[in-house]
């Protein structure tokens, strides 16, 4: 062996990363609570590297030193662990990223890696572009891509303005999401890949992942999903043969609403067509190395520990707030204001039974409560008001517990009118594709007692019987933005 130079350093970092590999194999071992609440971090580290402290420390640095030219040399060419520069990589996004691979494949033995990212939105440009670049082959032929047509307002817009109008990049809708034939139908040889939002941001569409993934596997192109709304406590379509998550970490991963971030979880070895044999083989590391590093969209090292402290609770959290969903869903099902409730715990919900064979709480076998797979189908539903628009904003403007927010997934229940917030610049006619009526109203439903969030509803609604809406005098800070532009 010449441990001469950089081979030196190249050795020290063999014998680290089997070290690793092992302590990760160990962890695999655990269930999905234990992952969640030690990721990859462990005492051995801690004590070798950061003092013995038990929370994975923010190493708030541009960047990292070197011993010598050789150890720069093997770090830079990627030849032994680094993160060189913040930009890149850093070890507390490391452990971010550990803990969301280990999680978006749980119970199955897919290996995968991820990239981080600064926000939801860079993490679905992340994964999609690699596969948007031109064919050298064929550099005049168009591309397109299929995605269902109900999703969240920023992708809609992504997709919509900045790839479909800006870059002749024709996004193909999937209207009927549940319908796979829909989706096999809209492929053809330009098609780079199929994404789809699942359960989808108001709408709640869902879709046969198996049956989507063999259709677009069947084409050797790439199946992506937004898993946002279900989390890895829910739904892991990594092991349903999806082979890219998108998440958006600002949302239920960091219930506790303290940043915006992102995250591309992706299999490892790819069986694609595309010609790129290192975004096969390891999608989250290329995007690392190459693409994101070039491009600049990744997560701040603070905003990654922050995400991180709020997975350790992810599974109970899901556990309560869907519990919680279901009770105020049921319990406006009838109510006399009520058009229609939307949520797929709901037997009514036409995608009740597909939604079922996927949305189940993780471990809920090995859990003393309840002892056998239990459903449970998150925090997200909507209400729609029997009424006018203008019924609607009068009960919206009512809440008082219940924020008035364009957010999901917090601890705290939160509620938007998407048509004039999220999805309001896609436009009417984008809107009527998606199924989101003025009149409805979206409820995510956080941590506190559900008779609390159904008196604040019950209290709202009954301002359609005349009761006055009360209004408060506005002051504004002088930190907050003004232009309209700058809407979400
Ligand atoms: C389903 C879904 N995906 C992606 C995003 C975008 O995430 P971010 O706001 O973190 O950029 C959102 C934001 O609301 C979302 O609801």
């Amino acid at each position: 062996m010449d441990s001469s130079g950089i081979n030196h350093y190249i050795d020290a970092a063999q014998r680290s990363a089997k070290w690793h590999d092992e302590y990760k194999k160990e962890m695999k071992k655990c269930r999905f609570d234990t992952i969640a609440v030690h990721g990859i971090y462990s005492m051995q580290e801690a004590l070798d590297f950061n003092q013995g402290s038990i929370i994975e420390p923010i190493y708030m640095s541009s960047s990292q030193a070197y011993r010598d030219s050789d150890e720069m040399e093997a770090a830079l060419s990627y030849q032994i662990p680094t993160w060189c520069y913040s930009r890149i990589g850093n070890p507390s996004m490391y452990y971010l990223e550990g803990v969301l691979s280990m999680l978006e494949t749980y119970g199955s033995e897919i290996e995968a890696s991820c990239c981080a990212t600064s926000s939801g939105m860079a993490a679905i440009f992340s994964a999609l572009d690699p596969f948007l670049n031109i064919d050298p082959k064929r550099p005049e032929s168009p591309m397109n891509f299929v995605a269902n047509c109900q999703v969240y307002g920023g992708t809609h817009q992504q997709f919509a303005s900045r790839k479909d109008k800006e870059k002749n990049i024709e996004w193909r809708k999937v209207v009927k999401s549940h319908d796979v034939d829909e989706w096999e139908k809209l492929i053809d040889e330009n098609t780079r890949f199929l994404y789809g939002e699942m359960p989808s941001n108001p709408s709640q569409t869902f879709f046969d992942l198996e049956k989507v993934a063999a259709v677009a596997h069947k084409y050797g192109l790439p199946l992506i999903i937004d898993n946002t709304v279900g989390t890895p406590a829910l739904i892991r379509p990594l092991t349903w043969g999806a082979d890219i998550v998108i998440q958006s970490v600002t949302k239920t991963l960091s219930s506790s609403g303290f940043g915006v971030s992102g995250a591309v979880i992706a299999r490892k070895n790819l069986d694609l067509k595309i010609d790129n044999p290192m975004l096969k083989a390891d999608f989250g590391l290329y995007l690392k190395a190459l693409p994101n590093r070039d491009n600049g969209p990744n997560i701040s090292p603070m905003n990654a520990i922050l995400a991180l402290n709020d997975i350790r609770t992810l599974r109970s959290k899901v556990d309560l707030m869907s519990r919680s969903t279901m009770k105020i869903a049921k319990h406006l099902q009838n109510h006399k204001h009520i058009e229609q409730v939307d949520y797929l715990g709901l037997e009514s919900h036409p995608l009740h039974e597909l939604a079922s064979k996927y949305m189940l709480l993780v471990d809920s076998e090995h859990d003393d409560l309840y002892n056998k797979k239990v459903n449970r189908y998150g925090h997200l539903m909507s209400l729609r008001i029997k009424g006018s628009v203008q019924d609607t904003r009068d009960v919206f403007d009512a809440f008082q517990r219940i924020w008035r927010a364009t957010d999901l997934g917090r601890i705290k229940t939160v509620a938007t009118i998407p048509s004039i917030s999220t999805h309001q610049q896609q436009g009417e006619e984008a809107r009527k594709m998606a199924d989101i009526p003025t009149t409805l109203i979206r409820l995510c439903v956080g941590g506190e007692h559900p008779d609390d969030i159904i008196a604040d509803l019950e209290q709202a609604l009954a301002v359609i019987d005349g009761k006055k809406v009360v209004r408060t005098s506005p002051e504004y800070s002088a930190g907050g933005a003004s232009s309209a532009t700058l809407r979400r």
